[in-house]
């Protein structure tokens, strides 16, 4: 640790923040979430726009959370509180940090259970359930599952458990040696099945579906009659996936660069902190759509893509078991190393506010989220019917489209409004303390114009207004 009198501790170096925020940014969503929405909007078009949003909104907002989390040095909920009246703004600002903890709530209610299936699998895998299994058998796995109340909250209740036993422990201790060693691992396996979906996949089928940019298959939706029209729909989920997949809006990268050294550079972070993330979601695609092709798996077939399409793989692969196991394991600890980032601003706001232990605290926050978690598990058996769905959802689908798809990028927005117009200039300055004025000055323009314009611009095209 440097001289820096920080509230909390500190990384150990500048490698240990990048590991830790990489570990926070992939996760489920870039191996359980993209391939699927990615399925569902269509292909090639969808992901171009995601790739714009992370390029033009994703990163200069995610640079703003670092520089002001390492500037307040506290949880987000004070850190804003404090910059704000340092800055002579007003203390409301406070309410960003209190959004992000709602926020991060809602998102581990169901990341838990998706991270559950996971755990599942990695059952499943050991004992060679995957085993020459087709697309019908790999569905049917799956399927039972989640019928099963009890399996789902079983497993929902253990990977609660594993995040919370790591966040009582606090940051340092516990996460560093977690994702120095998994990362690596995780993104080797990936390599492995895209090599296998190179060879035993409709590997051209599954690069022409997710580069392929068309935009009138994405954006226009079309009824049985052939009529078709504008759908705006997509362009708000890319967006949203933008800050689910990047751990933005909701204080989360805030907390982390609170942790930060003072001497690390936070733009040149950033960039390999996207390029990972990117790279990952980017790979878990091209493994498995080939896979979905060449089994006749329908592309949006939903939450259960990746569930159902890469044990087929695994069952017909020479060594598929140990890799099949070994994978889920990996996806296990990357869930992991994601949902620590979720609860982190409101244990660090605790410990800081309420005094509380670490470990009271995770026991608190991981407590109501297992509840609310529980509704998340009923979701696909016994909560599934219509009568407890609203708007065609079910409670899962709204935690998972409402804090992606609005609350996060409303966070966002937030953050490049404080950032850019609430603080002095010099506050960014001095903190980024980038070498070019040029380049310091082209961020601060997309901070202050770019990125809130666009991220109201999509909010307004969803809502049909433009
Ligand atoms: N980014 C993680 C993933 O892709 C999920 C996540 C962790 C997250 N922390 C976050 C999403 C904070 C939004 C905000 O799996």
């Amino acid at each position: 640790m440097n001289g820096n009198p920080a509230v909390h501790n500190q990384w150990s170096s500048r490698l240990a923040f990048m590991l830790a925020a990489i570990g926070s940014a992939v996760g489920l969503g870039n191996i359980w979430k993209f391939p699927y929405i990615t399925g569902e909007y269509g292909g090639g078009a969808f992901v171009l726009v995601y790739l714009v949003c992370v390029a033009l909104i994703g990163i200069p907002v995610m640079m703003a959370e670092i520089l002001l989390g390492r500037r307040g040095r506290r949880s987000p909920i004070n850190t804003m509180r404090e910059l704000a009246s340092a800055e002579g703004a007003s203390p409301w600002w406070g309410v960003v940090g209190w959004g992000g903890v709602v926020t991060g709530f809602l998102i581990l209610s169901f990341y838990s259970v998706v991270a559950g299936w996971a755990l599942a699998y990695v059952v499943e895998g050991g004992f060679g359930a995957f085993q020459g299994l087709d697309g019908e058998r790999a569905g049917a796995l799956f399927g039972e599952l989640t019928a099963s109340p009890q399996r789902l909250i079983f497993w929902h209740s253990v990977f609660m458990a594993m995040t919370m036993a790591v966040v009582a422990n606090g940051v340092r201790s516990g996460l560093e040696r977690l994702v120095t060693w998994l990362m690596p691992l995780l993104f080797l396996l990936l390599a492995v099945l895209v090599g296998y979906a190179m060879a035993a996949g409709d590997f051209e089928r599954g690069l022409h579906f997710l580069f392929d940019v068309d935009f009138s298959k994405v954006f226009m939706s079309c009824d049985e009659a052939g009529l078709c029209e504008f759908t705006a729909e997509p362009v708000l989920v890319a967006m949203g996936h933008a800050f689910f997949t990047l751990s933005l809006g909701m204080g989360a990268i805030m907390v982390y660069g609170s942790y930060m050294p003072h001497d690390a550079s936070i733009a040149g972070s950033t960039v390999m902190i996207a390029l990972a993330d990117t790279l990952v979601a980017l790979m878990a695609g091209v493994a498995i759509f080939p896979l979905v092709f060449a089994n006749g798996l329908e592309p949006g077939a939903g939450p259960g893509l990746v569930f159902v399409s890469l044990p087929i793989a695994f069952g017909a692969m020479p060594g598929g078991q140990l890799f099949g196991t070994l994978f889920f394991v990996l996806l296990v600890f990357a869930a992991w190393s994601s949902s620590i980032s979720l609860v982190e601003p409101a244990v660090a706001w605790l410990t800081e506010n309420e005094h509380m232990s670490r470990r009271k605290a995770a026991l608190l926050i991981g407590g109501l989220a297992w509840l609310l978690g529980i509704g998340s598990a009923l979701s696909f058996n016994l909560w599934s019917g219509d009568e407890y769905k609203v708007f065609g959802k079910t409670l899962f689908d709204i935690k998972d489209y409402l804090t992606a798809n609005i609350m996060l990028p409303l966070g966002g927005l937030a953050i490049a409004l404080f950032t850019g117009w609430a603080v002095s200039r010099r506050l960014p300055e001095g903190e980024l303390a980038m070498r070019s004025p040029l380049l310091f000055g082209a961020w601060h323009f997309v901070i202050r114009y770019i990125a809130p314009a666009g991220i109201v611009l999509v909010f307004l095209n969803a809502i049909g207004v433009v």
